[in-house]
């Protein structure tokens, strides 16, 4: 590893020689990614963005639980302070801890963590049971997350006051896909939604 990051300064310090000291100036990111913390989905590289680019929150299946003060301190240092103008849910398919949710296997500690996902698969039990393929009904459940952790960020005091006060703040949700390394946003039905929504209290 200290091998690989002797390599990296000596190629980005080639392009840039500038780089490290400009960056250690401070950041202004645009953009806050809430992803998962699986190894291979990480937030720079897919995207092809450079240190200082995109500011990072990482945890088990990109979840936004209201109670977790790790994600609400960097949504609200990302908000209020970096003034980012997009936040990102991405989650991907073959998501480890979505697939782990479907299952009963007693898993530890983890468990109580993934009981937000089985909430998640209870409010759309109907669609998800009729999808008799496992790995076709765990990309859905993969999708349908995403969806309902935007609609949980969205309801945070933190965005709804960035909306009172009218501020630039786009909410996204998109799935990377681990078998091919392409990003995708599908969530047009839900982007809609939320413009509609955006000046108004969420249920
Ligand atoms: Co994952």
């Amino acid at each position: 590893m200290f091998e690989g990051n002797r390599k990296w300064v000596n190629e980005i310090t080639e392009k840039d020689p500038l780089f490290f000291e400009k960056l250690a100036k401070g950041q202004k990111p645009p953009v806050l990614w809430i992803g998962c913390s699986d190894s291979r989905v990480p937030a720079n590289e897919i995207t092809g963005t450079l240190p200082g680019e995109i500011f990072v929150h990482r945890n088990i299946a990109n979840m936004v639980i209201h109670t977790d003060m790790s994600m609400l301190s960097v949504l609200d240092y990302a908000v209020n302070i970096l003034e980012v103008t997009d936040v990102i849910v991405c989650g991907h398919y073959g998501c480890g801890g979505v697939l782990a949710a479907m299952d009963t296997k007693p898993l530890g500690i983890v468990e109580n963590w993934l009981r937000h996902i089985k909430d998640v698969y209870r409010l759309h039990q109907r669609e998800l049971d009729a999808i008799k393929n496992i790995e076709a009904r765990g990309n859905r459940l993969v999708e349908l997350n995403v969806i309902e952790q935007v609609f949980d960020l969205t309801k945070t005091s933190i965005i709804q006051a960035a909306w009172a006060n009218n501020k630039t703040l786009a909410v996204h949700g998109i799935v990377y896909d681990l078998k091919n390394g392409i990003l995708m946003i599908w969530m047009q039905q839900l982007q809609m939604q939320m413009s509609c929504q955006n000046s108004t209290r969420l249920m």
